[in-house]
C-alpha cells in the first residue's frame, strides 16, 4: 500500500511520523530545518494515503513507514514521532534498531492504553461509524493547542484533522487501543534521543515525557512552555531550535 510522502531537503534523513488524526502537513513548519532530508508520509487513511484494507496494528504502521525508507533506499534515519507517531517510532525501533540514527519522541508515551482508555477508543469507533470523523475532530481539537493559539492556527489544525477518512480513523483507534507496552525497550535505545513536550499537553502530559527521558540512556528533554499537544505547530521556533541542536549530535 504506497503512502503519500512529502520529501524535501538534503542531509541527515529524518522520518517524521505524524499523530492522530493528522497527516504530513502537521510538520509543515519543520521542513525549513536545514541539514536534513525530510521524509514525511501520510499514514494509511489519514489525508492523502489510501485507507488500509485490513485491520492495522502499530507494528503494521511501523512496517509501512520503514517501507517508505526502503522505497528511497534510505538505510538509516532519525525517527521523529508525534504522539501516535511516537508509538510507531518505538515499534520501528524494536523491529529495526539498526536503521535508527536517532529518535525524537514528541508529545507521546511508551506505555499502552489503560483498560478504560482502550474501551473509550472502541466507543469512539462506534460513534465514527455512525456519525463520521467529525466526532473525533470535535473531541480532540480543543486539546491540540492552548487557548492562546491564533484562530487561523486552530482552523488549520481542524482542516488537517477533518481530511482523515473514517476507515483511517477507525484503523488507527483500534491499533492504538491494542498497542503493546514499549517500556522495556527504552533502556535498549542507545542512539541519541530527544524528548519534546508541551508543558500544557493533556493528552501526553509532562510526566510521560519525564519518565521516557529518564529511561532512555542518551536522551535530552525539552519542555515547551507555551504549547499543548502540537508543540511543533504552536511553538515552531523553539521546537525547530531543539531539533537543529539535536541533529548536530547525530552521527551520519
Ligand atoms: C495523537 O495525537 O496521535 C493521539 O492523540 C494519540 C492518542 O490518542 O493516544
Amino acid at each position: 500500500m504506497p503512502l503519500h510522502v512529502i520529501e524535501t531537503g538534503y542531509g541527515v534523513p529524518i522520518l517524521w511520523i505524524h499523530g492522530f488524526p493528522l497527516c504530513s502537513e502537521v510538520f509543515a513548519n519543520q521542513l525549513s530545518i536545514d541539514g536534513a532530508r525530510h521524509i514525511v508520509p501520510d499514514l494509511p487513511g489519514l489525508c492523502r494515503s489510501d485507507p488500509p484494507k485490513d485491520h492495522m496494528t502499530i507494528p503494521d504502521y511501523a512496517r509501512a513507514v520503514l517501507g517508505v525508507l526502503d522505497e528511497r533506499r534510505v538505510d538509516k534515519a532519525v525517527f521523529a514521532g508525534l504522539s501516535m507517531g511516537g508509538y510507531i517510532a518505538l515499534a520501528a525501533a524494536r523491529m529495526a534498531p539498526q536503521r535508527m540514527l536517532g529518535l525524537i519522541l514528541i508529545d507521546t508515551r511508551e506505555t499502552p492504553d489503560s483498560k478504560e482508555a482502550s474501551q473509550g477508543r472502541y466507543m469512539t469507533i462506534s460513534k465514527v461509524k455512525l456519525n463520521g470523523v467529525g466526532v473525533v475532530v470535535d473531541d480532540m481539537l480543543p486539546k491540540m493547542l492552548t487557548g492562546n493559539a491564533p484562530r487561523s492556527m486552530v482552523a488549520g489544525v481542524k482542516r488537517i484533522m477533518s481530511a482523515s477518512t473514517a476507515e483511517g480513523v477507525i484503523a488507527a483507534l483500534a491499533a492504538m487501543a491494542e498497542r503493546q507496552d514499549s517500556s522495556d525497550l527504552l533502556p535498549e535505545i542507545k542512539v541519541p534521543a530527544l524528548v519534546i513536550v508541551g508543558e500544557k499537553d493533556t493528552i501526553a502530559p509532562l510526566a510521560d515525557a519525564e519518565r521516557m527521558a529518564r529511561a532512555l540512556p542518551n536522551a535530552k528533554l525539552v519542555k515547551i512552555r507555551g504549547a499543548a499537544h502540537l508543540t511543533n505547530v504552536e511553538c515552531p521556533a523553539e521546537f525547530n531550535a531543539a531539533v537543529t541542536e539535536f541533529l548536530a549530535s547525530v552521527s551520519f
